[in-house]
């Protein structure tokens, strides 16, 4: 059965230099409790699904699971089962759900989901069975190994995961024996006054030998103040039956944390964004203000990326070495090249190429892809168009469906003009084009490589090669206009002035 062995470590249970590994059984199933409604949360969104650094809270705890390798993972829904199912669907294709129909307990899930593995003819013979819960999103995979350890080499046929807290009022307490196992769980309402001194708590996760979870869950009633089949039974039938039950407590009291409301949620996205910031700075990014910076889990940063204040970065974004991010800078799955550099930037599904400086005050949409040592400044635009290498988008353009060649340069208040009103057209501008400010490049046109257009233009013909389009009205001075239509105004006097001084110097 050696390939049923998971080797932990090294980083599992290290001293200060001290590396050990250690091997543990992989579970034959986890199953995680999703079913709950989640009340407190006043949502219209089933709680699981809210997300921490962009990944929902079950999504958290599956990844955690996987960190076990167990068999089957198995999540039970209820309440607003289809979102939820569909949601596992999406992420974890690998897990299975099962549906609780009503809420009887965490007993009666866990139940359910057994019986339902039963009737698909899925027996748990290989290794323990673990229970999560799904709205812990902090619960690592090496919290989770090192229950199944302590699992393994106490002998336990139950473990139970806890943890230390300041306050842990509304938790089940845990009674520890003289040899330090669990004697028993006493749930905060049923607590003696010594018993609510206790501060080790029953977090709702479990390892259990599944042999004794199946025949214990078989003989849990709901003879309790809420009528539910509790889960907690389950280590109270095994300590009748003077079974070993350990407790593996958490090293980091976080990783326990329910969310249940709206506050806990946001207690939780800071824990989790300072676990991410600490990861990035330790892997050499320089991060300036971790509380303002949102990192998802999906974002890869190389070492020398430099972070400024109150910038976000979400989805799969990548940034490469030497690139600075911020302030004020929110990329949704961007790709950054190195050395670039992007201030006070909105940009979703965009590729910035190395070397090149967007912002500040940028906004750029899904399909643009900016070249190498390219530019887009300040109150720029781009969506769905390539920025050809060394080509810049200084001031105040919208570029929308359009090619722009390299080493191209867009005058000031260009707009790319891409929609009739009914379709959207593409615009081309060749390569080293001179784009005069001001100019409306009206699509589909198309401008030739090394051309010109005037400042001011209305640009509706394609422009070959090497020409100069100007398209706008011939100017016209109308002489002394002022003088008649506004005398004695300040323009007309200081016209009178000019006109005077100008005399004098023909006279000279
Ligand atoms: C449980 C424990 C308590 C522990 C606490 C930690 C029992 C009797 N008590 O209490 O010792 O300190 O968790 O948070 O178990 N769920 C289902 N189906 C159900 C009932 C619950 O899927 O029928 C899910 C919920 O969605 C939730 C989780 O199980 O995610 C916990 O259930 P809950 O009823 O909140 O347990 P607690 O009363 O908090
Ligand atoms: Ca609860």
């Amino acid at each position: 059965m050696v390939s049923r062995d998971l080797i932990l470590g090294p980083s599992l249970f290290i001293g200060a230099e001290q590396i050990v590994f250690v091997v543990v059984t992989r579970p034959a199933a986890v199953v995680i409790l999703a079913a709950g409604e989640g009340k407190r949360m006043r949502s219209a969104t089933p709680k699981v699904l809210h997300t921490v650094a962009g990944r929902s809270l079950l999504g958290h705890v599956l990844e955690a699971a996987s960190a076990a390798e167990p068999e089957h993972v198995i999540v039970v829904v209820g309440h607003a089962r289809e979102l939820v199912t569909a949601h596992v669907e999406e992420i974890a294709p690998w897990a299975l759900t099962v549906i609780q129909d009503e809420q009887r307990g965490t007993g009666h899930a866990v139940r359910v989901a057994l019986t339902d593995l039963e009737s698909r003819g899925i027996s748990l013979t290989n290794g323990p069975v673990v229970v999560l819960t799904g709205d812990t999103p902090l619960l690592t995979g090496q919290t989770l190994l090192a229950l199944l350890h302590e699992h393994e080499s106490a002998q336990a046929r139950a473990t139970v995961l806890t943890a230390q807290l300041g306050d842990p009022s509304g938790y089940g307490r845990i009674v520890r024996d003289d040899s330090g196992n669990v004697a028993s769980i006493v749930e905060h309402t049923d607590a003696s006054n010594s018993e609510l001194y206790i501060n080790e708590i029953n977090s709702g996760m479990y390892c259990f030998a599944a042999e004794d979870l199946r025949v214990a869950l078989s003989k849990i009633t709901t003879d309790n103040s809420q009528g539910e089949e509790y889960l907690t039974d389950v280590i109270a039938i095994l300590r009748k039956e003077n079974a070993v039950v350990a407790g593996s407590m958490c090293a980091d009291a976080a990783e326990i944390l329910g969310v249940n409301d709206r506050y806990q949620l946001a207690q939780t996205a800071a824990i989790m964004r300072d676990r991410i910031n600490e990861k990035w700075m330790r892997d050499g990014v320089s991060i300036l203000d971790s509380a303002t910076t949102w990192l998802d889990v999906d974002v890869e940063l190389e070492p020398d990326v430099t972070i400024l204040p109150n910038s976000t970065l979400r989805g799969p974004t990548s940034i490469a070495s030497g690139a600075r991010i911020g302030p004020g800078t929110t990329l949704d799955s961007c790709e950054v090249g190195a050395n670039a550099s992007v201030i006070h930037t909105w940009a979703h599904l965009a590729v910035i190429g190395a070397d090149s400086a967007v912002g500040p005050f940028t906004y750029l949409r899904p399909g643009t892809v900016m070249g190498t040592h390219t530019k887009a400044g300040a109150f720029v635009e781009i969506k769905n168009s390539n920025v050809g290498n060394d080509a810049k988008v200084p001031h105040l353009t919208y570029v929308g469906d359009g090619d722009i060649g390299e080493g191209s340069n867009i005058g000031a208040s260009t707009v790319f003009v891409n929609y009739d009103g009914i379709a959207k057209h593409r615009t081309v501008v060749g390569k080293h084009v001179r784009i005069g400010s001001d100019s409306m490049l009206v699509a589909p046109v198309t401008i030739g490589d090394g051309a010109y257009t005037a400042a001011g233009s209305v640009i509706t013909e394609d422009v070959p090669p090497g020409s100069i389009a100007i398209a706008r009205g011939q100017q016209r001075n109308v002489l002394d206009w002022v003088l008649r239509r506004r005398p004695g105004s300040p323009a007309a006097l200081a016209a009178i002035a000019a006109q005077k001084e100008h005399a004098a110097q023909e006279e000279k």
